[in-house]
């Protein structure tokens, strides 16, 4: 499989990343501005969709600066419906027919308690944008991509789709169903000339952690994880979009999302209860901030997205 993806890219099959007419949802900020940016490198028009107008704006002006060329920068929250059934429709009014690529990757990180502690706010909250979100955009843009005879979908998951840490409940629930919807759709479209890649990093230094709902313990492991082991979120892109014109379902840019993969798939039951042990050894939050909405750090100013 592998071989004959080269093979096929190397017989000039098609580079679905350049000159695309590309719709990026969260491109205001880390791994989205960066596919943006990447795509108009590679000479594509881009929508930089966000619900922080500001961000998507900077990520437009960026583009023009770098590579003059034009992008749109629109508002739009990827967890209401509406919002991206109004962005499906403003990409066929400004690209004049449908995009060739759509990537959902908004989402927001949320982290440090226990299922019990979370709160239905915070499963809601999480779920509606990093599930729903890439849900509304599936849902919408593939009609398009189908009727169009082509083109590519990036869905933005998480190694955490399979690693399934603990407190991580609603981020690793999310980019399960993230990585399910992907693979369902892949087989779906076969033929249809649309193609479907799925992105599973483990970090990748942006603001997902500082601008999420993440308690202090939590977020001090997972920043000091970013620096240490962070990808960057150019590379992240770079990497994404070459696997997707090879033609490639999955995407694990870092070796530990690699290991962990074939490991979860061959001794599901032995990593689950080694990273029980491990759990109990790593440090924990204080239990009065596992109470919803107590945590020190999840104050209303650190709550995007609501
Ligand atoms: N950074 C990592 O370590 C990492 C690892 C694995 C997966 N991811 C995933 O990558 C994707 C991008 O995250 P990032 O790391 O670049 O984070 P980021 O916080 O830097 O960027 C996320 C962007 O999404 C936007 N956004 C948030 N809620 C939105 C909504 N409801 N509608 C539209 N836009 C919204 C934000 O305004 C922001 O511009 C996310 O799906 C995240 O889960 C990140």
């Amino acid at each position: 499989m592998w071989v004959l993806d080269n093979l096929r890219f190397a017989l000039g099959g098609p580079r679905r990343s350049h000159g695309a007419r590309a719709v990026v949802t969260g491109a205001g900020s880390g791994i989205g501005r960066a596919f943006a940016l990447e795509l108009a490198a590679r000479g594509g028009e881009v929508i930089c969709a966000d619900i922080d107008k500001d961000r998507a704006d900077d990520t437009v002006r960026l583009i023009d600066r770098t590579h003059g060329r034009q992008a749109h920068a629109v508002f739009c929250d990827v967890s209401r419906r509406e919002d991206v059934e109004s962005l499906a429709l403003h990409a066929e009014l400004i690209f004049g027919r449908a995009p060739t690529l759509v990537i959902n990757n908004a989402g927001v990180g949320i982290g440090g308690k226990p299922v019990g502690e979370i709160g239905f706010d915070d499963w809601q909250w999480a779920l509606g944008i990093n599930l729903w979100g890439v849900v509304h955009g599936c849902e919408l843009f593939a009609p398009q991509l189908r009727a169009a005879g082509g083109g590519g979908i990036i869905n933005v998951a998480s190694a955490a789709g399979f690693t399934a840490a603990p407190t991580m409940g609603p981020y690793n629930v999310s980019k399960a169903g993230v990585l399910s919807l992907s693979e369902t759709m892949a087989a779906e479209l076969s033929g249809s000339g649309v193609a479907v890649t799925v992105l599973c990093p483990t970090f990748v230094r942006t603001n997902v952690a500082r601008d999420g709902r993440i308690t202090a313990t939590s977020m001090r492991l997972a920043e000091n994880l970013m620096r240490w082991t962070g990808f960057t979120p150019e590379h992240v892109a770079r990497m994404t979009l070459d696997a997707h014109d090879r033609g490639r379902l999955y995407v694990l840019p870092q070796l530990d999302a690699t290991v962990i993969w074939h490991l979860k798939r061959h001794f599901p039951a032995l990593y689950t209860h080694g990273l029980g042990v491990l759990n109990r050894l790593l440090p924990q939050d204080d239990p009065a901030a596992h109470a919803p909405g107590t945590g020190p750090d999840l104050t209303e100013e650190k709550k995007t997205g609501v």
